[in-house]
Parts: structure tokens; sequence; C-alpha cells
């Protein structure tokens, strides 16, 4: 079981790496599928890759991503213990939004990533992955800092870290989305 779970992350790793369920993969370097602990209890999830994660194949690792680092250290945590993937796993060119046809063409993948890992909390990071996981019409505004309880874990939507560097405002909200994270959290 615990064995498992990596091995069945890097089967769907090697499948993603050769997806060409749409043209996103054409325009960028390689895949970024996701990285972490294969038994996190929290998952982040963000839009998709930028291009310092295209040029590493890693999530997060850019601006956006220092910041996210020292988002879960505040919250007494790391990447070691949880797991980051994005909504889409190929970098959309100029780091435009991906469009609907093509999150809901890599969507499935990001599914088994749950159904394989089984997290009790996702944070859902930005309105990308909070109009796929929550609902459609989703504003990340008035969804922000409330969870979403589904059958097998529990969404806290908030804002995206990029956000955070260009708003500096969105940051009290943010801290107190997380503590609310690791108030449940410790839960587990
Ligand atoms: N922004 C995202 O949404 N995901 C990343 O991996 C990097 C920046």
């Amino acid at each position: 079981m615990e064995q498992e779970k990596a091995e069945n992350l890097k089967n769907l790793e090697e499948g993603v790496k050769g997806c060409s369920n749409c043209q996103l993969r054409k325009g960028c370097r390689q895949v970024v599928f996701g990285e972490g602990n294969p038994h996190a209890l929290i998952m982040l999830v963000g839009e998709g890759p930028g291009g310092e994660e295209d040029k590493q194949g890693r999530p997060f690792v850019g601006a956006a991503g220092k910041l996210l680092d020292k988002i879960l250290e505040a919250i007494n945590t790391d990447r070691q213990e949880v797991y980051i993937a994005n909504v889409v796993k190929c970098r959309p060119p100029n780091n435009r939004n991906p469009a609907p046809e093509e999150i809901k063409a890599c969507y499935p993948h990001l599914q088994k990533q749950i159904e394989i890992i089984k997290p009790k909390i996702i944070i859902s990071l930005g309105a990308v992955p909070a109009k796929i996981l929550i609902d459609p019409k989703a504003q990340i505004t008035r969804l922000r800092g409330k969870w979403v309880e589904k059958d097998e874990f529990k969404i806290m939507p908030t804002f995206h870290p990029a956000a955070l560097l260009r708003d500096p405002k969105k940051k009290k909200p943010v801290w107190q989305d997380f503590q609310e994270v690791e108030r449940e959290y410790k839960k587990y």
C-alpha cells in the first residue's frame, strides 16, 4: 500500500508525459506532472506551469513558488510533506490562462492524481482550479476562505500566490485561509 501510491503515480506520470490530448504539449518544453509526498494529506492545485516550471519540469519553482514555500513554512509544513500539482501540466504560451478545452483535456490527469493520493485537504490556488474543482462560475473573491466539502476531501479555495505578488492586500486573507488549513490538518 505504502509503495503502491508512489508506483501508481510514477506509472501515471509516464502516461501523462506522452499525452497529446491538447495543443499545449507542442508549445512547451516538458510536462510538469507534479511532485511531493504520495501519502500527503494536503494537496495544492495551481493553474499551470509558467516559464521556470517549464524549464525545470517542477511545479511552483518560480517567484510564485518561492512565496508558496514561505506560506507552507508559516503553517509548519513543506514541499516534502504535501503534494503540489496543477490543473494543466503543460505551459500555456506566454503564460496565458489555459483555455476551457485544454482544461477539459488535462483534468482527467489531475483527477487520477487525486484518486491515487487521496488527500484530505485540497488547497485550490486561484480561479482556474476553483472553476474545475468547485464551480464553473466560481468567483474566487467570493469563494475564498470557505471550505467546500466533497465526499472524500475538503477544498479550501484561496488566491493564487502570483496574485499576492501583484496585490499585497491579498496577503492577509491568504494567511487566514492557510491558518484555517493548519487547524484542520492538525485533526489528522
Ligand atoms: N503558477 C501555477 O499555477 N503553477 C505553477 O506551477 C507555477 C505558477
